[in-house]
Formats: C-alpha cells, structure tokens, sequence
C-alpha cells in the first residue's frame, strides 16, 4: 500500500531501531517527497533501495511522517481489526486484575502501534479520537474494524490543537449506533458520568484509575481536597472509601454541574462541597484560613504545553505544590500530579523537593506512579510518557 518514498540511511537505521516519528528537520535536507498531505507511503533506504517500514506522510505537519508497520502488507480493514485486537487482548490481560471496571483506553496511539489514534471503551461504547490527517482517510475502515467487536455504539470526540496542526476541523458525532451523551461507567464500588460530547478529552481521565483506586482504598473518615477536580472522579473514590467530608475545586463550570449531577445521583451530595474556583486562588484563600487535610490531590491541566512554556509551567507547578503542601495536616498526604510530557520524571521530582525545602515540614515519598498499563507508553517516543504522580506523606 502507498508510493514508494526514499529516506536517507541514516533515518532509515533509526527507524529501524523503533523510532516511529520522523520529524520535519530529520528529512528536509534530503528533500521532503512531493506528495498530498495524508498519504501513506512506503519508506524504502536510498542507498541500498531495502523497505523500512510503512508510513503516513504530511509534510505540513512537524512530524511529517508517522510509522505504522514494519512490513509491506496491505491496510485494510483485516489489518485494523488486527491491531484493535491485539489491543484489546493486552487489555483484557492487565485488567484481569481489574474485574471490577469496565472502562479503559482500548487503544492509546503509538504505543498500540496506531499513531494519532485513541479509542477508549466506556462500558460497550467506543469513543475514538482522531488527531491526525493520515489516520482521519482512514476512518470508514476503522469503524467497520471496530463494528465487529461486541458495541452498542461508536462516537468519534477528535477536538484540539493537534488537529489544527494537521490542517484538520474539529469532529463530535456517533459514528455507529446510538451514543447518549453521557454514559455510566464503573470502577469498583462507584459509578461515574462520563460526559463524551462535552467533557475533557473522551470524557474521563482514565489514566487516574489506579491512583483513584488507592484514595478509596484509604480514605476512611479523610477530610480531603481534591484541586483541579474536573467532575470529581477523586472525589467520588475518597467519599466511597469512606471520607467524612470533600472540598472539590475546579475552575470549569460544566465539570462541577456533572459532578455535583454525581453526587446527587449516588446520594452522597451532602459530603462534597464544589467550588468553582482557579486553584492558585483557592488555595491561597485555603492556606489564609489555615485549613487542613488528611489528603491534597493535586491533579493540574499540562501547564507546559511545549517547551518553550516549561520555565513558567515550573513555577506554577512549585508554586501550586507549595501551597498544598502548607494545606497537609502532619502524618496527611499529598497526592500530586503532572500530565505535561515536557516535564520528565528528574524535573518533576526536583520541583516538589524544591516546594517541601521552600517550607519549614518534610516529606517522603511513599509512592512514584506512572501512567497505568493501558495508557503504554514507547522508550523511542518519549513524549508518549506523560504522566507522573508523586504520593508523599508530611511527617
Ligand atoms: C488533569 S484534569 C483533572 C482531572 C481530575 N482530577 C480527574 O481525575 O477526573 C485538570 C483539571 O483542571 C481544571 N483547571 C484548569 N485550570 C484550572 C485552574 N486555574 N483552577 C482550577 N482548575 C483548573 C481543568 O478544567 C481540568 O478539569
């Protein structure tokens, strides 16, 4: 399938040793093919005239090219299926050890071998992002790929800079089926909403489960803070885990409304105070107060949404954790949270202990979490490590 294009030798070892992406700058001098935006390619090495891989090409985009196999077989809709099943039984494998849940990210980009390509599975319904260009002509076969798993539905949520960048329009629409706007998930004990049309991302932030999992495991009698709290999944954890009392806060007006809908639903509305608030605010105001917490979760948005913007993201995550930390009741704990890939694991770590130093307590650390198995991730694309959570405890 595809033309076939010539990459220089040295890019053709390097995808060979994994690298999936090739970056504008990595190409150009060899001269960028002459063809649409969109178009799957055959990469062949100039010299030696061997195939490399195959890929999807966009020259307007920064990373021109995308791999998405080693071997010249075709893509249809046999081959989506493939992939879509291999995914899922990697799923069906991890989460074994989770019986209790049925909502995950059935298929997460590169790392499933489908780069700009997300599917997250919502109790029998599929929602799919799309965020590239070479993957968007792929649509029909992909829904008919995934019309042969055992739905009740497929919607199509592809919204975001990333589109932009590709020359793409925004897409909210059920693609198969019949999708209510909000579905009803599980994860253990609790219920939650899962507003696809209008909430953030697909909906939810899945790649919480596990840390979810621990507040409700240890939060009996807790007064807990939940920053940044969306529509309140941790919220929701801490409160069916037994917190007496939570304080949610959140600066998106429609997050609270679906959480405080949560809340009304499961009766617990009269242990969750929702606050719309910015953070930075709240927590000044909260530390003025002199408050305390059994436990803080700080979960903010990326705040460094590209390189250049990681000095400044780095003082608000210091700033943000410094505030939390003051909020920590002495043997209390403080979840915290980053999602911006510019931010590695050795810069995380050295903003929080520059936050604990900057005050009169101490911390430790009780737990260094990473995005869960069903959000994998590829040593030869960092950028797919995103997220990290520190769990400390205030001595
Ligand atoms: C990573 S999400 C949190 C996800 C949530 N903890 C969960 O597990 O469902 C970050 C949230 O921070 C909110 N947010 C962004 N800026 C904020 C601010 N200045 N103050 C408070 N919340 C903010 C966003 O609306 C978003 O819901």
């Amino acid at each position: 399938m595809g033309l076939g294009v010539q990459v220089p030798r040295s890019l053709a070892r390097r995808i060979r040793q994994g690298q999936r992406w090739v970056r504008r700058s990595e190409w150009e001098g060899a001269g960028l093919p002459v063809l649409p935006a969109g178009s799957w390619v055959q990469l062949f090495e100039k010299e030696s005239r061997e195939f490399i891989a195959l890929a999807y090409y966009n020259p307007h985009s920064q990373i021109v090219a995308r791999v998405v196999r080693y071997d010249q077989g075709s893509v249809d809709v046999e081959f989506w299926y493939g992939r879509f099943r291999q995914a899922w039984d990697l799923r069906a494998r991890w989460l074994a050890e989770w019986p209790d849940t049925n909502a995950w990210r059935w298929v997460n980009a590169e790392a499933d071998g489908l780069p700009g390509l997300i599917v997250d599975y919502y109790d029998g319904y599929a929602v799919l992002q799309i965020l590239t260009l070479g993957m968007d002509v792929q649509r029909d076969a992909i829904v008919e790929a995934l019309r042969r798993f055992p739905l009740k539905g497929i919607a199509e949520k592809s919204v975001g800079r990333a589109r932009q960048v590709e020359g793409l329009r925004d897409r909210v629409d059920v693609l198969w089926g019949h999708v209510p706007s909000v579905l009803t998930i599980r994860e253990g004990s609790v219920e939650y909403l899962v507003d696809w049309v209008e909430g953030h991302k697909t909906g939810f932030y899945l790649d919480q489960r596990e840390n979810r999992l621990w507040v409700s495991r240890h939060a009996r009698d807790w007064q807990v803070l939940d920053l940044c709290a969306y529509t309140g999944s941790f919220s929701l954890a801490a409160i069916f885990g037994g917190a007496q009392r939570v304080v949610a806060v959140e600066t998106s007006r429609k997050a609270l409304k679906l959480g405080e809908q949560q809340a009304e639903r499961l009766d617990v509305w009269d242990r969750i105070e929702w606050v719309q608030a910015d953070v930075f605010d709240y927590l000044r105001h909260l530390v003025h107060q002199r408050a305390r917490f059994d436990l803080v979760v700080l979960d903010p948005p990326p705040l460094a949404p590209s390189r250049r913007a990681l000095p400044n993201a780095l003082r608000a995550y210091r700033e943000l954790n410094r505030q939390a930390m003051r909020l920590v009741r002495s043997g209390g704990w403080l979840l915290t949270c980053t999602c911006s890939h510019h931010v590695r694991p050795e810069v995380f770590i050295r903003v929080v202990y520059q936050a604990a130093t900057s005050l009169p307590r101490r911390f430790r650390v009780l737990a260094w979490r990473h995005q869960p198995a069903d959000h994998p991730f590829l040593l030869s694309v960092p950028e797919t490590a995103y997220f990290q959570a520190l769990l400390l405890q205030a001595e």
